[in-house]
Parts: structure tokens; sequence; C-alpha cells
């Protein structure tokens, strides 16, 4: 058997090369690399899929972020309210625009932000709340919203992990102000390169956000507001529209994957991925958590197999932000779940055996004959 991969971009590839062959070709046969009709067609048929009325693509995740808050001109003396387990996009484009992220500390079930210390974390100077949909799953966003609405705070979702996710009946990304999604290439609905889109059902925000992409402009070389560049590349762009064709398969391929975890791994005394009612999980990441993590990973290892840490630092205790946080501050919660999360692998062409030979080998550590 091969070995086994966290993500195996490759098997993918093979199972639509014919396609993805097909649309570069296209790409490269119209010479439209930037901007051309085939970004168009992506931003659209997204737009349809996740009911949003717009969708802007830019060239990453961190971006999207970024180019939100300078929607939102969020800037110097601004706080921002996040989570402190997550990925450093979000606490780094709030830093990059001189804002500060408010860190407030996430749920142990779900490990996304909890609402109800959000209120704690609320001053004159917030400007907005940024819950990050970690690992597949969506925050718990009725009472973000609400809390929004009481205190005059924009909404903006960090949704880079959760594409397809949803919050009742309805995708994250859509539920806030703004929605921000990566497309690298292991996210569930992943590019061959950098890429993302924000999703927005403001008029005013959308125009406000394609004009920052597009250096400020509307109209080329007249600048009416500080941009960047940061455009959806053709290529890509023809990438993700033969993806997403597959993302829903690929979701409900996850999930089965999630449900063969989950039923191989009872009785170890491990946590498992906790679903609210609210919630429909994506899985991004299947990730269980054990005070014996270290050990747990490091037999794993030996065996050939792989897994993840994410995240082992809390945004807090990371050295770039650590100046932005008063000394001493403490999340109990991000930190103990800092120490004890491991993701298995996942990915929709995962195989049975392959799940097999990982879950027997957890069974082997906790001492305990696979079923
Ligand atoms: C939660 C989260 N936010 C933001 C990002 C940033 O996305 P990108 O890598 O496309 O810039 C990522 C991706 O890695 C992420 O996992």
């Amino acid at each position: 058997m091969q070995p086994i991969k966290m993500v195996d971009l490759h098997r993918q590839y093979l199972t639509i090369k014919d396609e993805i062959d097909q649309a570069i070709q296209s790409v490269l046969d119209s010479s439209e690399f930037i901007m051309g009709r085939v970004v168009d067609e992506f931003e659209h048929e997204l737009s349809q899929y996740l009911e949003a009325k717009f969708v802007i693509g830019c060239a990453s995740g961190t971006d999207a972020l970024l180019i939100a808050m300078m929607a939102m001109e969020i800037g110097p003396g601004d706080e921002v309210i996040t989570s402190p387990f997550s990925f450093a996009a979000a606490a780094e484009a709030i830093a990059f625009l001189g804002a500060r992220p408010v860190y407030v500390d996430i749920d142990s079930r779900t490990y996304n932000i909890d609402p109800n210390l959000i209120s704690d974390g609320i001053t004159q100077k917030t400007k907005a709340i940024l819950p990050v949909h970690l690992f597949g799953q969506s925050a718990d966003m009725e009472p973000i919203l609400s809390l929004a609405q009481e205190n005059d705070l924009k909404v903006i979702e960090d949704s880079a992990q959760s594409i397809g996710a949803r919050y009742h009946n309805r995708f994250v990304g859509t539920l806030g102000d703004i929605g921000c999604l990566s497309f690298y290439p292991t996210k569930n609905l992943g590019a061959y390169g950098d890429a993302g889109a924000l999703l927005t059902n403001d008029s005013s925000l959308a125009q406000t956000c394609r004009m920052i992409t597009e250096h400020g402009s509307r109209v080329r070389y007249h600048h009416e507001t500080l941009g960047i560049n940061s455009r959806l590349d053709s290529l890509q762009a023809a990438v993700l529209k033969v993806k997403l064709k597959h993302l829903e398969r690929w979701t409900e391929a996850r999930i089965r994957i999630a449900q063969t975890y989950t039923q191989a791994l009872s009785g170890l005394g491990l946590v498992i991925p906790y679903s609210p009612a609210y919630a429909k999980h994506v899985y991004h990441q299947y990730s269980i958590r054990t005070p014996r993590r270290d050990e747990v990973a490091a037999f794993l290892k030996d065996k050939g197999m792989p897994c993840s840490i994410h995240y082992p630092v809390p945004l807090h205790k990371q050295p770039a932000f650590r100046e932005l946080v008063e000394p001493g501050t403490r999340f109990p919660v991000a930190e103990t779940v800092a120490k004890q999360i491991l993701s298995l692998p996942i990915f929709p062409e995962l195989e049975d055996r392959e799940i097999d030979t990982i879950t027997s080998s957890l069974r082997q550590f906790f001492e305990i004959p696979s079923s």
C-alpha cells in the first residue's frame, strides 16, 4: 500500500484530469490571463451555489480578509473581535491595517468562538466581529449577529475552511456582512495555486471590495480609493469552475469518512468532533482531542502515518501578535485545545482501507483490539 497522505491532491486530479486539462487549455487558447470571461463565469456559478448576491474573486483568503476590512475602513485605533484558535490570517490582516485583534475564548466542543463571551470583549473601539468557521463547521452565528446588531458592529466571516457548510439552512459566509473564502489547494474547494473570494449581499460593499482588488479603480487608471492588486487569476478560475461542479459530491464523501472515523474510534476515550444541531459540518479537518496528543502523534509517525496539529500555538501567544495582547492574558480553552488537538487525514478520495489502517493504529495505541 502507498503511504497515506494527509491530503492527496494528485489522486483527486486524476479523477478529473480530462476536464481540468481542457479548462486550462482553453485559458491558454484564449490567453485572457487576468479578468477573463472564465473569472466572471466562476464568480456567477459560485454566487448561485452559495446563494450570495455578490462574489468577488481575489488572490487569496488572506487578501479576502484584508480587502473586507479595508472596505469597512477598519484601521488604527479600531478593534476587531476574533478567535485566538485559528490560522493566523485574520489576526494578521487586522494587525496589518493597524487595528487590534481582540480575542475571545472558544467553545470547548466546537472550537469556534464562544458567543457567550463576546460581549466582554466589546469596547467603544470595536468595529467588527470576525468569527472563524473552523475545521468545516459554522460558528454559532445567531447570537453573534444579534450582538453585532445591538452594538452596530460589522460581521466578517472567515469561511476559508468551510465552503458548503451551513448554519441552519444557510451557507456560511452569507450570514454576516462579508464572507471570506480561501481556495488554497488543500481547501475543500482548492485551486492549483493561491486564490480566494469575498461574498456579500450588500451591493455597496461589493463595489468597494471589487475596486480594492483592482488598485481602487472602477475605470482603468482612475483610482477612487486605496486599493491593492488582488485579482482572481483566470487559470485558477478555470480550475475552480471545474471543481465547483464536484464540490457537493466531495463534501458528502468527507462526511461519510468522518462518520467512519467516528464509529471506529468510539470507546477509546478520545474527544471526537462535535456537531451541534445548527451546523452542517463539511469536515475540512477531522480533529480528535486527547491529553496524550504528543504520544499519539509520535506513535502514528513511527508507523508512517500522517497527522497534523491545527493549531499548536494560539494566536495570543504568537510572537508576531504578542505585542497586541495585554501581558498575562489567558484563553484557557484555546490553550488546552492547542495542547490536545490532532487532525487525521481526510480528503474525499481517502479509501476505507486507509481509514481502517489509521483507526487500527489508534486502537493499538490505546491497547483496544480492532472490532
Ligand atoms: C481559517 C483560515 N483563514 C484564512 C486562511 C487564509 O487563506 P489563504 O491561504 O488562501 O490566504 C486560511 C488558510 O490557510 C485559513 O485556514
